[in-house]
């Protein structure tokens, strides 16, 4: 850890940042055409629940270390990020995929409700998120930039082709490469299009956004490596999601691959690597390396 990272008071940004995504988040859920009440309900639901908004938080604060402000497009970027990030989560937990009966402290969304209404509120979530990104971002070019890294991320060769690998590994043996393949694309894809909305919201250069896309991806893998740790380490209570549950689904984990300890080993090997990448930002990425500290050691 730098001196400097050590420093800033990561939770207290975290807090704020988290704020104003469901500042954001709730003024898109006032506004708008109208929704089926049932359907509506469903989508405030699990969007309103307590996420840790670490998708969001990141854009954010891409955003203000290379702009020095956080602008109304990085906004918008990141309460479509977290709609996306919510509707995957409402469609991981239905029984055709992880059957989780549990999500941020509550029940999952087709268990207070029913399947169709969690399959359809999470395709409500899918399509709104695009739909702002039209409707709210300054500029045209701006726009479509936004749209296409957020298809792209959570598309069928992104975060859906990473969905599609975790289920098939269920019935087969794997190894590390297809471990890997999972990872990146159903979580470090999505983490990716954080920081890289962010650089565009900020009108970064090239050699910045891919910098920042690089350390996107890193971030992203680190943190579902902390999520499959998590699952076997922590409790429960402490998750707000049924702990234990990959071991029992026979999912390919880094824990079930090279054991807990090992694991924990590669993730801080990977997380030095996401903190070197952002080293030519100076002091400015200070907030970026105190908030990659902070995911792999999150209890969470
Ligand atoms: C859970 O993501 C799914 C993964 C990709 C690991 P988070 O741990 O960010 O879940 P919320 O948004 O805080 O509920
Ligand atoms: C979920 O991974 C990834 C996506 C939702 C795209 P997990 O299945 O490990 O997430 P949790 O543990 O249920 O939150
Ligand atoms: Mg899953
Ligand atoms: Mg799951
Ligand atoms: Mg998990």
């Amino acid at each position: 850890m730098t001196v400097e990272s050590g420093k800033i008071d990561v939770k207290a940004v975290l807090v704020d940042r988290a704020e104003r995504i469901d500042a954001v988040l709730a003024d898109i859920l006032a506004s708008g055409a109208p929704i089926p009440k049932s359907l509506a309900e469903a989508i405030s639901y699990t969007l309103i629940a307590p996420g840790k908004r670490i998708r969001p938080a990141v854009t954010l604060c891409v955003c203000q270390m290379l702009s020095g402000e956080i602008c109304a497009d990085a906004e918008t970027a990141a309460a479509a990020i977290e709609m996306v990030h919510t509707y995957s989560l409402i469609h991981d937990d239905l029984p055709a995929m992880d059957d989780d009966d549990f999500r941020r402290g509550r029940a999952s969304c087709h268990k207070a409700f029913d399947e169709a209404t969690a399959i359809l509120a999470g395709d409500s979530l899918l399509t709104l998120a695009f739909e702002i990104m039209a409707e709210r971002i300054s500029l045209p070019g701006k726009a479509v930039e936004l749209i296409k890294i957020l298809a792209a991320a959570a598309g069928p060769s992104g975060m859906i082709a990473g969905q599609v690998a975790d289920i098939e590994a269920e019935k087969s043996r794997g190894n590390e490469d297809a471990l890997k393949y999972i990872h990146i694309n159903k979580t470090a894809r999505m983490f990716q299009a954080a920081t890289l909305c962010g650089a565009v919201a900020a009108g970064a250069s090239e050699g910045d956004k891919k910098l920042l896309a690089d350390f996107g991806l890193n971030l992203g893998l680190c943190f579902q490596i902390a999520d499959d740790i998590l699952d076997v380490s922590a409790s429960t209570a402490e998750l707000g999601k049924t702990a234990g549950k990959d071991a029992a689904a026979g999912k390919l984990t880094y824990p079930s691959l090279f054991g807990l300890a090992e694991s924990k080993k590669i993730a801080a090997g990977i997380a030095e690597k996401a903190m070197a990448v952002i080293e030519p930002f100076g002091e400015k990425a200070n907030v970026l390396i105190a908030l990659t500290e902070n995911l792999i050691n999150r209890t969470r």
